[in-house]
């Protein structure tokens, strides 16, 4: 039986040191923290804190320096570069600020490309592609090709590409950095039902405190330390309640 409570993002004094030229640039210093399975987490800091380092140590993007990553149960820390690529694969979606598509593929192809590593059939692969774009409002866009679509819509095929393999667990870093203030807004109800309804985890970075309230839990990071981990309390309601545009002094970067 899956205890639901249990967490499913664990860190523990993890650390991460680049060296620069002869000069070391710690991004992590011992950070730890828990996220339970179902839970909506926004990590919040400002350009160059180390969210992008702890969003990609977190989904086995990159080793530590030190400390533990336990994702899923799995220790992500002592596994070498098979293990993570088979554990990626099979554990978790990743939604990347740079969209990360294939330039030569079509939207629905980009978003399909996941499930042939699943064995999934063509036909399938397909159906659930264009359910997955049309989730994303992107119904008309199925057959363009990247450099076809704005900055937004290739945001929203990147995000349909993670949602198509039904992961149990989503990183996604500035997932809607390129989108309007409306429909990031609609993006992240929709992350929000992802993980109420079907006890995904989602992990988000964003440096935009409006976008973080939509989270259940908001961990704020500064100089690669966690200064604060906060449970916004939305009381079932829709959260928040959508300003008209323009007056949200919070929405400015
Ligand atoms: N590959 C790398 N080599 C050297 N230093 C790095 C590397 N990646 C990140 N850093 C440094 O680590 C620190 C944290 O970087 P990180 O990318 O995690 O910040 P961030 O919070 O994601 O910032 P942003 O909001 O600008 O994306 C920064 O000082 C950065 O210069
Ligand atoms: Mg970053």
């Amino acid at each position: 039986m899956v205890d639901t409570d249990a967490p499913v993002v664990v860190a523990r004094d993890l650390a991460k040191v680049y060296q620069v030229g002869s000069a070391p640039v710690v991004a992590l210093n011992r950070v730890s923290l828990e996220i339970p399975r179902g839970t909506f987490a926004a990590v919040v800091g400002t350009s160059g804190s180390g969210k992008s380092t702890l969003l990609n140590m977190l989904g086995g993007l990159e080793k530590p320096t030190a400390g533990e990553v336990w994702v899923a149960g799995q220790p992500l820390h002592s596994f070498g570069e098979d293990e993570l690529v088979k554990f990626r694969r099979e554990n978790v979606g990743f939604v990347f600020q740079s969209f990360n598509l294939i330039a030569s593929m079509t939207a629905m192809e980009n978003v399909a490309w996941p499930l042939a590593f699943q064995g999934v059939g063509k036909q399938e692969r397909l159906v659930r592609a264009r359910a997955a774009l049309m989730r994303m409002g992107l119904e008309s866009h199925l057959d363009h090709r990247p450099n076809q679509m704005s900055g937004g819509q290739q945001q929203r095929v990147g995000i349909a590409r993670a949602l198509v393999v039904n992961p149990s667990i989503v990183f996604a870093d500035e997932p809607t950095g390129n989108l309007d203030s409306r429909t990031a807004e609609t993006t992240l109800n929709l992350f929000r039902q992802l993980c109420t309804r079907y006890h995904q985890t989602w992990v988000m970075v964003t440096h935009d405190n409006h976008l973080a309230s939509f989270a259940d839990m908001v961990i704020r990071i500064s100089d690669g330390r966690i200064v604060s981990v906060e449970r916004p309390n939305h009381d079932g309601a829709a959260v928040p309640a959508a300003a008209p545009m323009g007056t949200s002094p919070d929405r400015s970067r």
